[in-house]
Order: structure tokens, then C-alpha cells, then sequence
């Protein structure tokens, strides 16, 4: 009754900031992501008959917040094994948690995993989507590998890949200006960027638009075409959080150093554009080959503490069974 399973972040490059609603978790809008196989959760579960109730162990320590949604997708994993068992969640990631770094959305992707194997269910990929999205709305992308759409459907949301790794390999590189965690989690805000924010409604009306020329770029692999919409739907997202009251300022002064960074590269035929979460993290998305250059070129920019360099993953998988 226990597995270990792996999952890798993602990273959006057509976002989803709001919720059409909170039972379900049901995001307001679609999504695009890249998986990034160069950073990892690994997340071990055990169910216990003797065991009441659940204990979540995130790197370690206990978070109130993380463990009743990690008990809401057990719940409904529970439920499909007709068992009614505490488990013990013991989840590590490689690189820095909470801070915009979709920690997440591996989290949940490897969680909902190894649960589901720990319990041997042979869950159909949709109902794994359901259930993973209960603790994530990013976490479904990372169930898959590559390119990653994630669609609304009438009561539900569907994922898709659209590109596997070796189809377009893209890199990307990762510029940490922070290491702690956010103060705001996306959760929360992104409730108040919808009460809030004057131009929350503009973000929901137009997202279509953007996630059609971000899907059609990756299907021509159009480069620089998913530069400029990819770039525009941060933006537009930091707009959103920026205006959200009291205002969700993610960014430090070495994200926006990083920005002006990426921007004077590309124009000078470095094929890179920047994306940014809900962190101070930026993450620069490089054509096969820029990455070298692109990661020289962001550690050298004051105020960055490390960068990482990924390659697109896999999406979340078993480890086998440990006896
Ligand atoms: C800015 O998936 O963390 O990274 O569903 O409330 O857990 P919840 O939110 P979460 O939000 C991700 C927001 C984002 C954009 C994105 O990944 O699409």
C-alpha cells in the first residue's frame, strides 16, 4: 500500500489566473505549459489501516494549508478504492518551494500518482485530471510530458499534450532572485485579483484569443510568434495581479533587470522570451542551443542568486512500488 511516484514542474506560457469556480476548483480560462524535466518532486505515499487521518510532510515540515488539500484529492482516491485508510505524504522537492516555481503543480501531479498506485487503481487519465486539479490547478499539466493544453469543458477540464519533448526541445532557464516562499499564495490571490482588479474581466474575455496563438505558434513551432504572445500574456497577468487591491507585486528589482535583459538578447537574434508566475522567479524559454549563452547572460544581471537550467520532462510516472 505504498509507491513513490515523480512529477516535474510546469511552466505556463498562455496563463490561468481565476477560477470560474471554487468547487472543483474549475479554472476560468485554459492554459499552455512546458514541463521542465530538470527540476523534480518525489513524493512517497503510504496508506496505513491503522492510521486516522492523514499526515503531510512538504520537505520535511507540516503545512496546514498544503495537508487539508492534499486529504481532499485522497478523499476522492479513497473513495474510488472503497477504503477509508489515513496515508502518510511525504513529498521533496529540488529546487525552491513556493516561490513561483509551480512546486504545486508537481506536488499534486506526483501525489494524485502515487496515491492511485499505493492504492492500485487504474484510474482513467480524466478522472487523474480531476482529482489533481483539486489541489492544483496547474498540477494536471504536469500529469503529461512536453507541451502541455489544458481546456475548459462544460463541467470539467481537459488535458492534452501537443508536442513530446524530442518534438521541439526547447530549454529553459530559470533565474532565482528570491529563495522564501511568496507571501500571497496563488490560491488567495487570485479570489482577490477577481474581486478586485479592474481588469480582471478584460483578462478572462481576451485569454481565448491568446491561447489560440499560442497553440497555433507551437503547432507551426513558430518561435518567435509564441515570444510575443507568451510575453504579452505575462504581462497581461502581472497587469491583473499589480491592480488586484491590496496589489500582488511579485516581481523584484532583478526580475525586471532580467526582463530588459531578455529583451536586448532577442534583439540582437538570441531566440529567448521571458516568462514569469506568480513568483519573482524568471523563466527564459530558449530555442535549441541559446540556452548557454541566455544563462551566462542572467547570472551576470545584479540581484540574481542561481540559475537553473532545464530541459522539457516527462510527464509524472511511478518509481515502482517500495516493499
Ligand atoms: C501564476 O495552480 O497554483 O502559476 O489552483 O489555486 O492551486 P490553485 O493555483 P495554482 O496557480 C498557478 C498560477 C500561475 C499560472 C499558471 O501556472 O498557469
Amino acid at each position: 500500500m505504498r509507491a513513490i511516484a515523480v512529477a516535474h514542474p510546469n511552466v505556463a506560457l498562455i496563463k490561468y489566473w481565476g477560477k470560474r469556480a471554487r468547487a472543483g476548483n474549475l479554472p476560468a480560462t485554459g492554459s499552455l505549459s512546458l514541463v521542465m524535466g530538470g527540476l523534480a518532486t518525489e513524493t512517497r505515499v503510504q496508506f496505513d489501516p491503522g492510521r486516522r487521518g492523514d499526515h503531510v510532510l512538504l520537505d520535511g515540515r507540516e503545512d496546514a494549508d498544503t495537508s487539508a488539500r492534499v486529504t481532499a484529492c485522497l478523499d476522492q482516491l479513497r473513495q474510488e478504492a472503497g477504503v477509508s485508510y489515513g496515508a502518510l505524504v511525504e513529498s521533496h522537492n529540488d529546487f525552491p518551494t513556493g516561490a513561483g516555481l509551480a512546486s504545486s503543480a508537481s506536488g499534486f501531479a506526483a501525489l494524485v500518482t502515487a496515491a492511485a498506485g499505493a492504492l492500485g487503481l487504474r484510474l482513467a487519465p480524466q478522472r487523474l485530471v480531476e482529482i489533481a486539479r483539486l489541489g492544483s490547478g496547474s498540477a494536471p499539466r504536469s500529469l503529461l510530458g512536453g507541451v502541455v493544453l489544458l481546456t475548459n469543458r462544460q463541467d470539467t477540464t481537459v488535458c492534452e499534450q501537443v508536442a513530446a519533448p524530442a518534438d521541439w526541445p526547447l530549454e529553459i532557464v530559470v533565474a532565482v532572485t528570491t529563495s522564501g516562499p511568496k507571501a500571497t499564495s496563488s490560491r488567495e490571490g487570485m479570489a482577490q485579483s477577481e474581486q478586485t482588479s479592474p481588469f480582471y474581466d478584460d483578462w478572462v474575455t481576451t485569454h481565448a484569443t491568446d491561447l489560440d496563438a499560442g497553440l497555433g505558434a507551437v503547432r507551426a513551432r513558430e518561435f518567435e510568434a509564441l515570444a510575443e504572445i507568451a510575453e504579452h500574456n505575462c504581462l497581461k497577468m502581472h497587469a491583473v495581479m499589480m491592480t488586484t487591491r491590496p496589489p500582488l507585486l511579485y516581481w523584484t528589482p532583478a526580475t525586471l533587470a532580467c526582463l530588459h535583459r531578455i529583451r536586448e538578447l532577442r534583439s540582437a537574434g538570441v531566440p529567448v522570451f521571458f516568462t514569469i508566475d506568480a513568483g519573482p522567479q524568471v523563466k527564459a524559454i530558449c530555442l535549441p542551443g541559446a540556452a548557454g549563452d541566455v544563462a551566462a547572460a542572467l547570472g551576470a544581471v545584479p540581484g540574481v542568486l542561481r540559475i537553473l537550467r532545464s530541459p522539457l520532462g516527462e510527464g509524472a510516472r511511478l518509481r515502482g512500488h517500495a516493499d
